[in-house]
Parts: structure tokens; sequence; C-alpha cells
């Protein structure tokens, strides 16, 4: 991974057609621009928690520099669509909110595996979200970033994976630490970080934050473009993270589950918009 798989010059932009901006995908590339685009800060946690594995850290490194393209192709996308957006000061707002904290010797997952099972998580998060976001849009030039988006991201799982077996062998972490890590990251997904991107990237800066209204604008417009087959496939890359079989009782269960959750939450979303309108 010591090269970038494209770069922001490979975006067809001359294929830009704003009559076909979705306006929620508008406010959902705008956070999503912020989140990316803050990577150094978890490339700096990585570089403590892994600081005498140089294998890691050049694949680390590497993988910040992409998610860093990201933050940048959907940022300048978000100024092709809506002019008055100003990345910069936007980004800047939201760094002035939220950092994570990067001084951790340890991952605070609680072991190395923990935590290369938590960034598997992540990247299963990532890519289908922009897979689902990919299919959803019908603007050229979103679809298309999107889409290699969702590409690198199944690229990152994958290196984590690896880096995952690896210290597995080394560390060891059974199949109920793992599940007990991943079950924790996916539910922090429902934190503060998006939630305050939203509000970072979308608000006007005299709102003062409302995480709870800037959580439900995030996830009421996020879960709708997930169909069950982007499900099913992030439910099979959490199984195999997670040393589970893909094909079992206990992944069709899962998935029944998982798309139960997310109806219930979309219901929960729409009464508590109905309760405060
Ligand atoms: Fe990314
Ligand atoms: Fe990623």
């Amino acid at each position: 991974m010591g090269y970038k798989y494209w770069t922001l010059d490979d975006v067809p932009w001359d294929a830009f057609d704003p009559s076909r901006v979705d306006p929620d995908h508008l406010k959902l590339g705008k956070a999503a621009a912020m989140v990316e685009f803050n990577a150094a800060d978890y490339v700096s946690y990585l570089e403590n928690v892994f600081r005498e594995d140089p294998v890691f850290l050049a694949a680390a490194r590497a993988w910040g520099v992409e998610e860093t393209q990201h933050g940048e192709a959907l940022g300048r996308w978000a100024m092709m669509a809506d002019p008055d957006f100003d990345f910069d000061a936007r980004f800047k707002r939201f760094r002035e909110g939220f950092r994570p904290d990067t001084e951790a010797s340890e991952s605070i997952r609680g072991s190395r595996a923990g935590e290369l099972v938590a960034r598997c998580m992540v990247e299963v998060g990532t890519s289908s979200y922009y897979g689902a976001l990919g299919d959803a849009t019908q603007e050229p030039v979103f679809k298309f970033i999107c889409r290699k988006i969702a590409a690198d991201e199944l690229r990152h799982y994958k290196l984590f994976y690896d880096h995952l077996k690896r210290y597995l062998d080394i560390e060891g972490l059974g199949t109920l630490g793992r599940v007990r890590v991943a079950m924790g990251r996916i539910t922090e997904t429902e934190d503060d970080e998006l939630s305050y991107a939203y509000y970072a990237a979308n608000m006007d800066p005299d709102t003062p934050y409302d995480r709870e209204a800037c959580n439900n604008a995030y996830f009421r417009r996020a879960f709708r473009y997930y169909k069950d087959p982007h499900i099913d496939r992030g439910l099979a890359m959490v199984f195999k993270a997670c040393g589970l079989k893909p094909r079992s009782t206990l992944f069709r269960i899962a998935a029944g589950g998982a798309k139960w959750l997310m109806v219930r939450r979309q219901k929960k979303i729409e009464r508590d918009l109905a309760r405060a309108a």
C-alpha cells in the first residue's frame, strides 16, 4: 500500500450535474468530509499503540493518506454543489469541538488485536455506507467518488484484517473477546463524532450544538440508503473479523436482528421529530 490507488485528478469533475444533487446527500457528504479529513489524528493514535511495529506503522501512514484524500474529494464535491460551503472554516469548527484522544500509549480496546478488530469495524461501516450512498445517488461525480471510496474502505478492512490475523497469533483474542470489541465499536458509531461532524458541516454557527438533534438528523438521512444486501455484506465482514462463520444460523439471526434494529432506530427518529415539531 505504498501508493494511492486513485487521486483527485481521476475524478471526472466536468461531469458534475448540479440538477442531480440530492440535498440530503450533500449534507451527508459535507459531514463525511470532516471525519475523513481528520484521519491524521487516528494515525497519531495508531503510531502510539503500534510503536514497535514498523510494518504496521508504514501501512497505517499510507492508510491515513488515503482517508485524508476521501475528505478532500468529498469536500471539493460539496463546494461544487454548494459554492457557499467553506470547507476550511467548517473543518476548523469541527476540530475545535471534536478531538479524538491521540495520546493513549495502549489501545483503548485492551490489546492490539482488539484495536485491529475495532479498525475493521470502522471500515465495515464506511465501506457499506459509501457503497449504499454510491448506489443511491444520481449525481455522476458523487457516484464516482463514493464508489472509489467504498473500494478503498474495503481494501482498508482487508489490510487491518491481515494484521489482525498476525496479532491473534501473538496476543490471542478469542471469539467472545472479539465480539465484545466489535459490538462496542459498532455502538460507538452512534456517539459524538458523526453528530458533531454533521453539526459543524451543516448547521448555522450561531445554533448551539444539540447532540441528539444532530444525531437524529444524521442517522435519519444515513440509514435510508441501506438495502438488505448492504447489511448482509457488512455483517459478513463483521462475522469474519470475529472468527464466526457467515453461512450459519447465527448469521441469519444476526442479520434479522440488524435489520430490525435499523428499522426500529428509524422509527424512533421519526417519532422524536414528530414530537419536536
Ligand atoms: Fe475513508
Ligand atoms: Fe478506510
